[in-house]
């Protein structure tokens, strides 16, 4: 008989994802019955640093959007090199993964590939070893510790003891929600990407969950009877209204909290994703919602101070774009202290992105995003990185996802305290905000909720 945690056979196949395009499903077989299976995500505001994800170009197909290539990948070359290993060692079989591709941003055998593999190698090995995702993930994040070349001086970011319990603990998430979507997701209505909301104020994830819906219910409404044309969702369940300017959506959100019956900033705080690279051309952020305007990295900087002064705003992600080094300076100088400011193209979950932003003073928070780097032993080391330089970690779906709820088992196991998977619209997202429902159940008093008081030291919250 076979040992029960040793790799058999590895089947790769080409399904769909939220938008329709085609995305690899991998199942990695173990011992004589164990099956894990996993689902590769997909952006659309992709940084230009993300590992690579391999796309057949055939315009005979989904307009050569197709994956055989990667599904090949697996069948013919990184399948047959898994057979024999242990589905346990995590860290011996990404590593195997890497050094069959050997390209610096997994191009070669496609990053889709080898995530894909990664990703049901774990659920695989939980299977065999008869234990929850979450405990062989929260196993797998206690042995990650952080390689040398990872380990700076520096410290730009919150304290341990301020960033306690992240990491530490089995920990529900914060959910960070979009609930207004504009941008490259929902036809550029708006310049900026994602408007959400942090219900910072609830005691259980249940609560924060349910406090989100009646917010979405009543912005829905407020909407509709505003005539804002384009009440329909956006590619992860926002709201898509036209909308005249980009600031009508933060007073719009503001409007739905307290029509929900919560006080703004105090139980629900704003947050953006400003995805400011996808508006950034040669040196200038090109606003186009409510009149053309045209800054600088400090004209882009003195609008979201504006903006975090004038609304109950806590959290901004890449608020300048993915190369402007300088202006990431300026904005984590200038807001850093008051507000998490996320770097998600800046960093692409890349743990040298990230030891650079340290080095340079940029930033105060990463999104981690398991395809922008393409497997999970790396995206596990820089979620270990963001704690140790005192950055929150953010855990994010893609606006392409797919029924896998992985990252709502990953964000659990490693203790990181925010997720951000989109609205509650659309069954993609729903998938991942149902398994954090079954976590919470489940786990019980095995896990925390720390909620937004992993705030407390920005000034201004307590
Ligand atoms: P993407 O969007 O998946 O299209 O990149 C998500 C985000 O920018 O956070
Ligand atoms: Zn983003």
């Amino acid at each position: 008989m076979s040992h029960p945690t040793k790799i058999t056979h590895v089947h790769a196949r080409e399904v769909l994802d939220s938008r329709g395009k085609p995305t690899v499903e991998v199942e990695v077989h173990c011992g004589p019955h164990a099956v894990g299976r996993a689902i590769v995500p997909s952006g659309a505001s992709t940084g230009q640093f993300e590992a690579h994800e391999l796309r057949d170009g055939d315009p005979t197909r989904f307009d050569g959007q197709g994956v055989l290539k990667a599904v090949q990948s697996v069948s013919a070359v990184l399948g047959p090199e898994c057979v024999g290993l242990d589905a346990v060692d995590q860290v011996a079989l990404d590593r195997r993964l890497l050094e069959l591709d050997g390209s610096p941003h997994k191009s070669r055998l496609g990053a889709n590939a080898i995530l894909g593999i990664s990703l049901a190698n774990a659920q695989a090995a939980a299977v065999a070893r008869r234990v929850d995702l979450v405990v062989h993930l929260l196993d797998l994040w206690q042995q990650t510790a952080l390689p040398a070349e990872f380990r700076t001086p520096g410290r730009m970011g919150m304290s341990d003891a301020s960033l306690a319990p992240l990491g530490q603990e089995l920990l529900l998430p914060l959910p960070m929600v979009n609930m207004i979507s504009g941008g490259l997701h929902a036809g550029r209505n708006l310049d900026l990407q994602d408007f959400l909301i942090l219900p910072v104020g609830a005691g259980s994830y249940r609560e924060a969950l349910g406090w989100i819906v009646s917010i979405y219910r009543r912005l829905g409404e407020a909407l509709t009877s505003a005539g804002c044309e384009g009440v329909l969702v956006g590619d992860e369940g926002g709201y898509g209204p036209r909308l005249t300017s980009n600031e009508m959506a933060l007073s719009f959100l503001t409007l739905a909290i307290e029509q929900a019956g919560l006080r703004p900033g105090i139980d629900v705080a704003l947050g953006l994703d400003v995805a400011s690279t996808h508006f950034f051309d040669a040196g200038r952020y090109l606003l186009r919602s409510g009149g053309d305007v045209e800054f600088d990295s400090a004209g882009m900087v003195d609008l979201l101070d504006d903006w975090s002064r004038r609304y109950p705003l806590i959290s901004v992600e890449d608020g300048c774009a993915e190369d402007d080094w300088d202006g990431w300076n300026l904005l984590t100088n200038r807001l850093g202290g008051r507000l998490q400011l996320i770097g998600d193209d800046l960093f692409v979950t890349n743990p040298e992105r990230l030891k650079r932003g340290v080095e340079r003073g940029c930033a105060n928070s990463v999104l981690i995003k398991l395809n922008q780097i393409g497997s999970l032993t790396e995206t596990l080391v820089t979620l270990r990185m963001a704690l140790s330089v005192g950055y929150w970690p953010v855990v994010s779906a893609r606006s392409g996802e797919t029924e896998d709820s992985f990252i709502a088992v990953l964000a659990v196991a490693t203790g990181a305290g925010q997720i951000k998977i989109g609205s509650v619209a659309r069954s993609e997202r729903l998938a991942k905000y149902n398994q954090l429902l079954r976590l919470e159940e489940k786990l019980g008093s095995r896990a925390g909720y720390a909620g937004g008081k992993i705030f407390r030291t920005l000034r201004g919250h307590s």
